[in-house]
């Protein structure tokens, strides 16, 4: 099967470090003009460089998805520089383990603010630049959007409202063909969100053992499937929830909680 995204405009929120960037970078090597966003603009930069040594220059804007004023001008410039977008990628998140009482409120504003909020910010903002009909549009959720993981109330509540921000969008959107899907990715190998879920040896192997096809995923996993899900040959596909985690939502989740019951020693 070929895939191809020669002269494409990908845009990456969240896409200067882990999953995020695999996924530019995936992108980039196909030929696509990528551009990217997040808060620092050093890990701007630097992707910027990453992904500018394929055939095009990427271009790339520092901001903050909870404000929504900073997502509309990084959009705008955007468009300004490459057009309007062929595949966008909204994958801007915050996480950090704590039992319910351990998270202030402020704490959990954070996360649903940029995972949820920032989600919505970045669909409103892209929507007019976004390729009609043709766009595929993908939000990067996770598997604690539908299932209750203890100690990540906050994420799953911001994750669980992303999934229907794709929901909801696939249905109001699909009239002027976008699609608008998200991928669920599993414990993914080297990344800042797995360093913060499983940071012990022991976690990171009970996490590995849980996982019924027996190993963490990697980034080039999520990638793959950002790239079948944005090409023609998945063009009947809207409106999903895509699990990439080896089977591991199937149940194995809930052993990354035992875990880290020792290690919060509840
Ligand atoms: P990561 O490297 O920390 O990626 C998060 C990205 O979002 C970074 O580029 C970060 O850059 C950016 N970001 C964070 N807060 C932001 C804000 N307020 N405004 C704009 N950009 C912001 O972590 P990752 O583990 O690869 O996670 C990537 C995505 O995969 C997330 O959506 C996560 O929920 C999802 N996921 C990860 C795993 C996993 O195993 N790692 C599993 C399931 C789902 P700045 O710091 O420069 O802002
Ligand atoms: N346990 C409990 N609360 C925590 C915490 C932890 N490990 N880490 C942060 N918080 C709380 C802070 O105490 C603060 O609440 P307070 O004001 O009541 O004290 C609140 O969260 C916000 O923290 P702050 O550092 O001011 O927020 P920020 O906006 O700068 O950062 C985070 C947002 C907390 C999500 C930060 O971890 C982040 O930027 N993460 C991005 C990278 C990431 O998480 N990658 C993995 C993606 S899966």
């Amino acid at each position: 099967m070929e895939i191809n995204f020669e002269d494409k405009s990908v845009v990456v929120i969240g896409g200067t470090s882990g999953i995020n960037l695999g996924i530019a970078e995936k992108f980039a090597q196909s030929g696509a003009k990528l551009a990217v966003a997040s808060r620092s603009e050093k890990k701007v930069d630097d992707a910027v460089n990453l992904l500018s040594k394929h055939k095009h220059n990427a271009i790339g804007h520092a901001g903050d998805v909870r404000d929504y004023k900073v997502v509309e001008e990084i959009f705008k410039k955007f468009n300004e520089q490459h057009g309007e977008i062929d595949v966008l990628i909204s994958g801007a998140a915050g996480n950090f383990p704590a039992p319910a009482m351990g998270i202030s409120s402020n704490g959990f504003k954070a996360v649903v603010d940029i995972d949820l909020l920032g989600t919505f910010h970045v669909m409103r903002s892209a929507y007019p630049y976004l390729k009609k009909p043709g766009a595929s549009v993908i939000n990067i959720s996770a598997p604690q959007a539908y299932i209750p993981l203890e100690f990540q109330i906050h994420v799953c509540a911001a994750k669980s409202g992303v999934d229907m921000v794709t929901k909801v969008l696939a249905m109001e959107w699909g009239k002027e063909g976008i699609r608008v899907n998200s991928i669920s990715p599993g414990p993914i190998l080297d990344t800042e969100g797995m360093k913060r879920l499983a940071p012990t040896e022991e976690i990171l192997n009970a996490t590995t053992e849980s996982v019924p096809l027996k190993r963490i995923g990697t980034k080039i996993d999520i990638a793959n499937t950002a790239m079948f899900l944005s090409s023609e040959h998945a063009s009947f596909i809207s409106g999903t929830v895509i699990p990439v985690d080896g089977g591991w939502s199937l149940g194995g989740a809930s052993s990354l909680t035992s875990e880290m019951k020792k290690l919060f020693q509840i």
